[in-house]
């Protein structure tokens, strides 16, 4: 497996599996910290170096602001490099779905939100003349039950009245038995991380700074501007962008957004029938199809099987994965397979703007459901301009303030009833120590030791780390997660490394290290 051979590869990623993205993509040396004056005070600090970040940063560049991006790991390290990549109109949450929340005017303007990120990604292509297998693509969307097709005539409805290019078809790309199909025009693709460094080359061209290994952990204000600080590092700025999924600190964003766990494989078949679009059926959990060419090497992309973070098996996921795509595709050889985390928010749409109970000058981006690609673009544009003191017209629809007592009520109580449970019902669900002598090499569990809660980890040479497993976000219980080799947390999808340092916020301190004056070398 391609999966295996991840320390030789220059683009580091926030899971132990490899994406297809990370096969001999090398992000540039960009001179990244040139420059970087700790007395100056830089317009704007964008936490965070993924196509959020980016984007946000070049955007306001461009404008002739000076920004500094402080990226904890290193620039893609986040879900960029994990994404499917796909380039849709149409997203996660239905048109149906927003315009019965939000109402008609609501869904149109959704509509026209991704039709603007599609044409800032385009527009940046062109302009910075980026080499990232940008395609233009028709996307296909099936039923196979008497439900779905219910389900997809009103997304068909909903879409054409929010104004995209959709109708119905009568043949579908992929050989998966349909009962109804549409097809949607002027979708796309592109390979992610080729994207973010074109962008980030224009970033720092136009002198712009990135820091990478620089988490920010706080703020605080200072004067008229705000002081952030990353261990030694302080960096002052007039404005704070958070573009980490989930901002630092316990808000009403863990409240309204879930994390989830979503998985890819990517495939070579014995023969050349790959889909030349893109695919998706309506299952719960859903799947999707999509080809993608690499240094020569055709690749069928197969994903889904999501499921939230710290709550199903991810090891079953890619074996339910290539049971799948089994039954379509003749398969060669399954070359790569890995994970991502994305954000659920309770009422469908992204949060995208000035981060609630904060000062004015914090914003925040999150929520983007599986549509991370279009809605971290139009992120871009919309904190730029409100930065700019431009007015946005998506502004208030996104505005992460808002107040939708009825949209998506019935989910938030769910996601919060089952935050709840993990508070309460974690801490009685331990395996005594003597587990530990089963434990197999590479992997984790929790266990009860001398009264202390343990989550321990055996690596291939058996030796036992141990940590504590209560997330220093709000002390939710952490959950091994295999294939991925981190401990999630279930609560608000904070992740840490087997070592305990934090692979994904909201929490910004590692698990607390346990010495344990016992020879655990089982
Ligand atoms: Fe919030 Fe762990 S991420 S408690």
């Amino acid at each position: 497996m391609e999966n295996k051979s991840k320390q030789d590869l220059t683009v580091q990623r926030d899971s132990a599996t490899l994406s297809v993205w990370q096969r001999n993509a090398i992000m540039p040396d960009l001179q990244q910290t040139k420059g970087f004056n700790r007395d100056q005070v830089y317009d704007c600090l964008i936490v965070g170096a993924g196509i959020t970040g980016i984007t946000t940063a070049l955007l306001l560049q461009q404008a002739g602001l000076n920004c500094v991006i402080a990226e904890a790991r290193s620039a893609g390290f986040g879900t960029t490099s994990g994404t499917s990549a796909h380039l849709n109109t149409f997203f996660d949450a239905t048109y149906p779905e927003i315009e019965s929340d939000f109402g008609h005017d609501a869904a149109k303007l959704t509509a026209q939100a991704g039709k603007e990120a599609f044409d800032i990604i385009c527009s940046f292509v062109k302009d910075l003349k980026i080499d990232c297998d940008l395609e233009f693509k028709q996307a296909w969307l099936y039923a196979e039950n008497e439900k779905e097709n219910k389900e997809l005539i009103q997304i068909l409805e909903a879409s054409k009245r929010a104004g995209l290019q959709v109708e119905i078809a009568t043949e579908s790309d992929v050989p998966v038995p349909f009962s109804t199909v549409i097809k949607f025009e002027q979708q796309g693709q592109f390979h992610p991380l080729k994207y973010i460094n074109g962008l980030l080359a224009e970033y720092i061209a136009l002198g712009g700074i990135l820091l990478e290994n620089t988490p920010i952990i706080s703020y605080e204000p200072e004067g008229d501007s705000h002081i952030a600080k990353a261990g030694s590092v302080a960096i002052k700025a007039n404005k704070i962008v958070y573009a980490t999924h989930m901002p630092p600190g316990i808000n009403l964003l863990d409240l309204s957004n879930a994390p989830y766990r979503s998985y890819v494989i990517g495939l070579r078949l014995k023969d050349d029938q790959y889909p030349a679009g893109l695919a998706y059926d309506m299952q719960e959990p859903y799947h999707y199809f999509r080809t993608h060419i690499i240094d020569g090497q055709k690749y069928l992309l197969v994903g889904g099987e999501d499921h939230k973070t710290g709550h199903g098996d991810p090891d079953k996921a890619f074996e339910n994965l290539k049971t799948y795509v089994s039954q379509y595709y003749k398969v060669e050889s399954v070359d790569f397979e890995w994970s991502a985390q994305y954000y659920v928010p309770a009422d469908g749409l992204p949060y995208i703007g000035q981060l609630p109970g904060h000062d004015q000058d914090i914003f925040v981006a999150t929520g983007f459901n599986g549509n991370g690609m279009m809605f971290g673009t139009l992120s871009g544009r919309i904190i730029a301009d409100l930065i700019l003191g431009k007015k946005n017209k998506y502004q208030q629809l996104f505005d992460p303030s808002r107040l939708k007592p009825l949209a998506g009520f019935k989910a938030f109580v769910k996601e919060n009833a089952d935050v709840a449970w993990h508070f309460l019902a974690d801490r009685f669900s331990f395996e005594r120590l003597d587990e530990l002598q089963k434990l197999k090499a590479g992997e984790g569990k929790l266990v009860k030791f001398e009264d202390k809660q343990l989550a321990v980890y055996k690596d291939a040479t058996g030796k036992i780390t141990a940590l504590n497993p209560t997330c220093t976000h709000a002390g939710c219980i952490v959950q091994f997660n295999h294939a991925e080799q981190s401990w999630d947390c279930p609560c608000h999808g904070g992740r840490f490394d087997i070592s305990g340092k934090v692979l994904n916020g909201p929490p910004t301190q590692d698990l607390e290290k346990i010495i344990i004056n016992y020879d655990l070398q089982v």
